[in-house]
């Protein structure tokens, strides 16, 4: 961050403040307003923080209009095609796309804590057989906290980084017992002598009677699944991660709340309504009864897997995950998929309608990261759990840089008050 030598004005009647400008290395300049309540006593209102910019980083960039997203400085396709889930969330962590040695140090390191305390086994006996797997998520990640509080210095880098490769390596592990659990099925062992993506299929789809084989095909999908999600900059769920990890909290904990953040249909839970959204519309001719209630604002219903907060012309995830998506049914042998075909016809219809061009909402990663998972055999309700396993990364990563922020301070928005003046108090008696 540096300062523009630029200054904006706010004139405010007899009042007025010069706040500087500052420039970061990619993106708009920020006006910085630190000072603007103690010069003119006002502050600034932007519901939903649209338009401000709540923390410096230097882990991700986006940029919507051009549909770019760069993870430290390496475009986001580039890392899709030639790097490993390990490499990316090595990078995301140090900064630095590792060596040979320093990326074999990594997953060895990552590789040595994928196991469960024994005693979080029973915490998934305490959830109701049917609970949801996002449920059990949030819970048995917050309740990390309870194995490694003690053992967690903030302010110690080496703690920190010990936190990180722990909560990074059980992940995986708590996310596909939550699916055995629901199940009925046995727990199955992280194996050492997989990657990161192979062991969690493994975990998800291996049975203890039989040798479990891993196809490439999928293993490459599903690692890319995770780089593709693994980190998006300050949005609803990492604001919250940072939010509660400002005050000091334990990181299990602040992960846990960026799980219960992730799990909304408006952020995570998207890919899983695109599924949904696909089989209550059943058949292509239901097609266009559809988007007339998608547009009109009253049905309250929405085209699930299209539009962005930021990206307004295209998702250049969505791009790569459409080609994955075609690699995997092709491996799978899947040609007519009814529901493939919806969201194929889908897609024509909304890129080429006035009301969603005009208003650039193009197909999101989570339009064909739904269609692919199904066909890999993941239950639907799996589809924000497996969102959530590889944003832990960048949910980290992002931990590990407010903390390491000199100055950081707690987290507290201003707000707007627009409920009652001052008024005195009526005992019950005399309420009418
Ligand atoms: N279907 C129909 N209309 C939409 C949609 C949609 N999916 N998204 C936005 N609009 C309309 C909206 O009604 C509004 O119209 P108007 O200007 O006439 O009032 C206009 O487009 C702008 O919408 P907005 O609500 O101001 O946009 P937003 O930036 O607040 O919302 C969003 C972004 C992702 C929440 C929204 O596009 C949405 O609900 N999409 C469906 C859910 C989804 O796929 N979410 C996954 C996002 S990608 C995963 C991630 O990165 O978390």
């Amino acid at each position: 961050m540096s300062e523009s030598g630029k200054t904006a004005t706010i004139s405010l009647g007899e009042k007025s403040a010069a706040l500087p400008v500052l420039s970061g290395t990619l993106g708009p300049d920020v006006v910085d307003i630190r000072k603007l309540p103690a010069q003119t006593g006002v502050f600034t209102f932007d519901p939903g923080y649209g338009e401000t910019a709540s923390c410096t980083s230097k882990i991700t960039f986006i940029d919507g209009e051009k549909g770019i997203l760069l993870h430290r400085g390496y475009p986001i396709a580039q890392l899709a095609e030639k790097a490993t889930f390990m490499e990316v969330a090595y990078l995301l962590l140090n900064g630095e796309l590792p060596d040979q040695k320093a990326y074999d140090t990594f997953v060895t390191d990552i590789k040595h804590h994928t196991l469960l305390h024994e005693q979080i086994r029973n915490f998934f006996n305490g959830f109701r057989r049917d609970a949801h797997p996002m449920a059990i998520l949030c819970g048995t990640v917050g309740a990390l906290s309870s194995f490694y509080h003690d053992g967690i210095d903030i302010s110690n880098a080496a703690s920190r980084n010990l936190s990180a490769m722990r909560i990074i390596a059980k992940i995986p592990t708590i996310a596909a017992w939550a699916y055995r659990y629901t199940r009925g099925d046995a727990f199955i062992y992280p194996r050492n002598d997989l990657s990161y993506a192979e062991n969690f299929l493994s975990m998800m789809f291996a049975v203890p009677s039989e040798q479990y084989k891993i196809n490439p095909v999928l293993a490459r999908a599903m690692d890319r699944i995770l780089i593709l999600h693994a980190d998006h900059e300050q949005n609803a769920s990492t604001s919250t991660v940072r939010l509660a990890g400002s005050t000091g909290a334990n990181p299990f904990a602040c992960i846990s709340a960026g799980i219960a953040a992730l799990w909304g249909p408006a952020h995570g839970g998207a890919n899983e309504a695109v599924l949904k959204m696909l089989a209550s519309i059943g058949h292509k001719d239901n097609i266009p009864d559809f988007i007339a209630k998608v547009k009109d604002k009253s049905s309250g219903v929405r085209l699930m897997g299209f539009g962005h907060r930021v990206y307004k012309n295209f998702d250049p995830r969505a791009k790569i995950m459409q080609a994955t998506c075609h690699e995997v049914l092709s491996e799978l042998g899947i040609k007519d998929d009814p529901l493939l075909d919806l969201a194929i016809e889908l897609e024509k219809i909304a890129i080429s309608d006035e009301y969603f061009v005009k208003r650039s909402l193009y197909p999101n990663v989570d339009f064909y990261s739904g269609i692919i998972l199904k066909a890999m055999g993941i239950p639907t309700s799996m589809f924000t759990v497996l969102f959530a396993v590889a944003r832990t990364t960048g949910w980290i990563s992002q931990w590990k840089e407010m903390i390491e922020e000199p100055g950081q301070r707690i987290g507290r928005p201003r707000q707007l008050y627009v409920g009652s003046p001052e008024r005195d108090f009526t005992p019950i008696s005399e309420r009418s």
